[in-house]
């Protein structure tokens, strides 16, 4: 059994990120809820992964990002958290192509193409994500995703410090769904965009942003809890079985938007938004026959639950 704290100190002479033990990665997160990792690297550059992938021994890994899809366990993870630092935040424009770092935030991706004048990336204005989550899950928003723009992915593997650059045909995307595994970490992705009207860019942003203020509730969420069903939408059936305005401890059925479970915060923990999500699935399988699937990823150990080894979204 790898040792954390050993790890850390081996990684601390290699890397020129940051490393911390014992690190709360609430913080990381937006229900801001969960306990910490055993190790949190903040990685600067490639080779910054590579040594994660050569010195974690049979730690597991799992990838952080702006954590707005992410549920941590109270009782935290055991193994090593991997953030992508500022190093991966930078763009670079040819023509209509539009190169951004992993850790770009997509909302600021949305408001640079506007300036830039290049249309087709107005829908990440309201996935509070990083790009790079978002290139592994496919994060999409009024009937656009990444799929339609994306056309290449550089990828570094934390399981072999291997890094490859893919096409998005080699991604098989579908609906939140990509073929990456659970150790892929995107570094950066090439967007082919159009170019547009700085001024029609910037109000279609502005619009979509009105829509998700009046649709979706502020305040510590993680966005929609589960997919939706094919034909669907698991807002509507969580609603229809009359969950909103459901709590468990400090985490509430929101009763703006049902596939919204908001995070008091003045004392929720990890487990009351894991015990609502178990019930608002069994709820919507009791009233509707249909078994909802979570859209949240789960990092840690949770009550009745195995240790899940993720790969995480932004
Ligand atoms: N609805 C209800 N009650 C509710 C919520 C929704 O009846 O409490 C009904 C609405 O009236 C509408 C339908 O359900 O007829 C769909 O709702 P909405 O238009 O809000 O879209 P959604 O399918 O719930 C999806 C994405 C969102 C994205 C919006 C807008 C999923 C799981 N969710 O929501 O993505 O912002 O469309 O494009 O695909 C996310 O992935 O985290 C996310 C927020």
């Amino acid at each position: 059994m790898t040792d954390a704290r050993t790890v850390a100190d081996r990684l601390r002479d290699r890397i020129t990120g940051s490393v911390t033990t014992d690190a709360s990665l609430a913080p990381f997160t937006t229900f801001r809820v969960g306990g910490p990792a055993d190790v949190l690297v903040e990685a600067e550059s490639e080779e910054d992964l590579r040594a994660v992938a050569e010195t974690r021994g049979d730690l597991d890994v799992a990838i952080v990002g702006r954590g707005s899809n992410l549920l941590v366990s109270d009782d935290g993870f055991r193994g090593i958290a991997v953030r992508l630092g500022r190093a991966f935040r930078d763009h670079t424009r040819d023509g209509s192509d539009l190169r951004l770092g992993g850790a770009v935030y997509l909302p600021a991706a949305a408001r640079l193409t506007s300036r830039l004048g290049l249309t087709g990336f107005e829908f990440a204005a309201e996935i509070p994500a990083t790009f790079g989550g978002a290139v592994r899950m496919n994060a999409g928003a009024h009937e656009r995703c990444i799929a339609d723009v994306l056309r290449t992915a550089r990828v570094v593997d934390l399981a072999t410090g291997d890094a490859r650059d893919v096409g998005v045909d080699e991604l098989a995307y579908g609906y939140r769904h990509s073929s990456l595994g659970p150790h892929d970490v995107v570094t950066a992705g090439t967007l082919r965009l159009e170019p547009g009207d700085p001024g029609k860019i910037g109000r279609r942003i502005a619009g979509l942003l009105r829509w998700r203020r009046e649709h979706q509730p502020p305040g510590r969420s993680a966005g929609s809890v589960f997919k939706n069903p094919p034909g669907d939408s698991a807002g509507r059936l969580i609603d229809a079985a009359g969950a909103k305005g459901k709590r468990v401890g400090g985490a509430e059925v929101s009763s703006r938007h049902a596939n919204f479970i908001v995070a008091d915060p003045t004392g929720a923990t990890a487990t009351d938004v894991w015990t609502l999500i178990v019930r608002l699935r069994d709820l919507v399988r009791d009233h509707a026959g249909i078994v909802l699937e979570p859209e949240v990823r789960f990092l840690g150990v949770f009550p009745g639950g195995e240790q899940v080894e993720v790969e995480v979204e932004g």
